[in-house]
C-alpha cells in the first residue's frame, strides 16, 4: 500500500487513480492526519497544493522522519516542500509556468528509468525550487526551470524525490512509467492489486464482517450499487436482502428488466411496486425540491416499512464509492467537508443498523472492472448515471401518470438508437425532458396541439462539469422523426445545447 498525503491539489485523486492503474493499492489522507507505519506500507507521495511554501500557513509535515522509515516522492509542492524543508529555496519564479514543458535528462536514476529525453510533461506552479538543499541532485530541468526532478543523495535509510511536473495527467506522456519507476522499483511494490485479488480479499472481509448476520440493501439498478450487493451477496448468499422499489419515475420497462438481471445474478431482491403511493404523493407538486423530498422520504417509509418483513437484521448495505468519502482539504486552512452520498443517503439512524460498504474505496472506473470481473452483464455495468428522483426532474412542473408513459416512450426511442448507432459509450450521460409548454403542429391535413420533448446528452468526467454532446446531425434528425411519428403527443424536439457550468444536466 502507498499513502497519498493531500495538500489539497485538485489532481490528488489522480494520483490516487495513476497509483491504481498501475495496480498498487493506496489511500489518501488529508496531510495532518496521523497514520501508522504498518507492515504493507510501501512509500509516500506528497501531492501538490494551492498553498505557496513561503506562505506563513503553509502545510508541512517531517519528510526527515518519514525516510527514516520508507520512500517518498513528492509532487510539484510536495516537491518543493521537500527542498524547503532541507534548507533549500524556493522562490516565485520570473518565468511562471502551466501547461506543456520537456524534461531534460540531467542524470540517469532509477526514477526515470526508461523515459525518454524531452518528455512531454505537464506543469502548473508558480514558485519554482531555485536551490536545492545540499546533498541533493538534479535529476531533470526543463527549458524553463533548473529542478525539475531531483533526488536526495547520501545513506539515508530509504530515498527521497521530487518532481516539479504532475506525472499523474494524461499529458504527461510518460508520467504514469515515472510513477511506475516509483511504486515497483523504488518502494518494491507488488502490482498484486487486481479486480480479482479485490474480490478474493473484500469476500472474505465480508463473511468475517457480517458473520452469520442479515443484511439489507437498497438497490437503484445501478453499477454501484449492482456491483456492491454482487459483492455482499457472494460473501453471505441470501442473507443479503435487496429491496428494488419501483417508484413510478423510472424508465420504461426499467423495474421488469433490472429485476430479470437481478435474478439471473441469483441475488435475493424483493421487487417492491409503490407507483401508486408516489403518484398520489407527487399530485399537485410542482417545484422541483418539492419532488425530491416527496420521493426521498416515500422511499424511506417503504423501505422501512419492507425490511421490518425481515427478522434479525443487523447491517445495512451501501454501494458508497470512494469519492463519496475522500476527506477534501481545504484552501481555507485544514477543514474538512464529507460529501453525503447522492443516492442512498437519507436513512434514519433509528433503524440503529451498521453500514456495510464494500466499495468505499473503489472510484468508479475501478467499481465497472470489479463488477465485469464478478460476471454482471456488461449493458448493466456501462449504464448512464441516472438520478434518484429519475423521471420526476425530468417532467417540469406536475408529474402525472400519463405524462410519466409520454417521456418513457419519447426516452427509450433515444436510448435504444443512441445504443444502436454506438452513440451511447460516446456520451456520459443522455436523457429526455418533457417540457410544460404545448405547441401547435400539423400532421397530415390535421393541426396538433401537444407536448414538446427536450434531448439531453453530456461529456463529462464526473457530473461536476459538463459539455453538451456534439451528436450527429443526422442522428439528431432520425430521433426526432421516430419520436414524433411514434409517440402520440408529442409533436416537437428540441436539442439542449448548454453546457454545465452555467447550466446544470438535469432541468429541476
Ligand atoms: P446536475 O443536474 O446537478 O446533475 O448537473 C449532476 C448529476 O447528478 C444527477 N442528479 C441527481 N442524482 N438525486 C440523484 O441521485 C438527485 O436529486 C439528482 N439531481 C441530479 C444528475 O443526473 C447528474 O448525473
Amino acid at each position: 500500500k502507498i499513502l497519498i498525503l493531500d495538500f489539497g491539489s485538485q489532481y490528488t485523486q489522480l494520483i490516487a487513480r495513476a497509483v491504481r492503474e498501475a495496480n498498487v493499492y493506496c489511500e489518501i489522507i488529508p496531510y495532518h492526519q496521523s497514520f501508522t507505519f504498518e507492515d504493507g506500507l510501501k512509500g509516500i507521495i506528497l501531492s501538490g497544493s494551492p498553498f505557496s511554501v513561503n506562505e506563513e500557513k503553509a502545510p508541512a509535515v517531517d519528510i526527515a522522519a518519514f525516510i527514516q522509515r520508507l520512500p517518498v516522492l513528492g509532487i510539484c509542492y510536495g516537491a518543493q516542500l521537500t527542498a524547503k524543508c532541507f534548507g533549500g529555496r524556493v522562490d516565485k519564479s520570473n518565468k511562471r509556468e502551466y501547461g506543456r514543458a520537456r524534461l531534460q535528462r540531467q542524470k540517469d536514476d532509477v526514477l526515470l528509468k526508461d523515459i525518454s529525453d524531452g518528455s512531454q510533461v505537464w506543469m502548473s506552479h508558480s514558485d519554482s525550487i531555485v536551490a536545492l538543499p545540499e546533498g541533493f541532485e538534479i535529476l531533470a530541468t526543463t527549458e524553463s526551470i533548473p529542478v525539475a526532478a531531483f533526488r536526495k543523495t547520501g545513506n539515508d535509510t530509504h530515498p527521497l524525490y521530487g518532481i516539479q511536473f504532475h506525472p499523474e495527467v494524461y499529458h504527461s506522456t510518460e508520467g504514469k512509467k515515472v510513477l511506475k519507476n516509483f511504486l515497483v522499483q523504488i518502494c518494491g511494490c507488488k502490482q498484486d492489486w487486481t479486480p480479482a485479488s479485490f474480490v478474493t480479499e473484500t469476500v472474505a472481509h465480508l463473511k468475517q464482517q457480517i458473520g452469520d448476520h442479515q443484511v439489507i440493501m437498497a438497490l437503484s439498478g445501478g453499477v454501484d450499487s449492482t456491483v456492491a450487493a454482487t459483492l455482499i451477496h457472494k460473501a453471505i448468499g441470501d442473507r443479503l436482502h435487496g429491496i428494488f422499489v419501483d417508484n413510478g419515475v423510472l424508465r420504461k420497462d426499467e423495474f421488469e428488466k433490472v429485476l430479470h438481471t437481478y435474478r439471473q445474478l441469483g441475488l435475493n431482491v424483493k421487487g417492491v411496486d409503490a407507483k401508486g403511493l408516489f403518484y398520489g404523493e407527487l399530485k399537485g407538486k410542482t417545484d422541483p425540491e418539492a419532488k425530491r423530498k416527496v420521493i426521498g422520504k416515500l422511499f424511506i417509509d417503504v423501505f422501512q416499512e419492507e425490511s421490518q418483513q425481515i427478522a434479525g437484521v443487523k447491517f445495512l448495505g451501501q454501494g458508497t464509492i470512494y469519492p463519496d468519502v475522500i476527506e477534501s482539504v481545504s484552501v481555507h486552512g485544514p477543514s474538512q467537508t464529507i460529501k453525503s452520498h447522492h443516492n442512498v443517503g437519507g436513512l434514519p439512524d433509528t433503524m440503529h443498523l451498521e453500514l456495510v460498504e464494500p466499495l468505499r474505496f473503489l472510484f468508479k472506473d475501478e467499481v465497472r472492472k470489479v463488477g465485469l470481473e464478478l460476471g454482471i452483464p456488461a449493458d448493466m455495468i456501462n449504464r448512464h448515471p441516472f438520478p434518484g428522483p429519475g423521471l420526476a426532474i425530468r417532467i417540469l412542473g406536475e408529474v402525472t401518470e400519463e405524462k410519466v408513459q409520454l417521456l418513457q416512450a419519447a426516452d427509450d426511442i433515444y436510448i435504444q438508437e443512441l445504443k444502436k448507432h454506438n452513440l451511447y459509450s460516446t456520451v456520459w450521460q443522455a436523457g429526455t425532458i418533457l417540457l410544460p409548454v404545448k405547441s401547435v403542429g400539423v400532421m397530415g391535413d390535421e393541426r396538433t396541439y401537444e407536448y414538446t420533448v427536450a434531448l439531453r446528452a453530456v461529456t463529462s468526467v464526473d457530473g461536476m462539469t459538463a459539455d453538451w454532446a456534439h451528436l450527429p446531425y443526422e442522428f439528431l434528425a432520425h430521433i426526432s422523426n421516430e419520436i414524433i411519428n411514434n409517440v402520440r403527443g408529442i409533436n416537437r424536439v428540441v436539442y439542449d445545447i448548454s453546457s454545465k457550468p452555467p447550466a446544470t444536466i438535469e432541468w429541476e
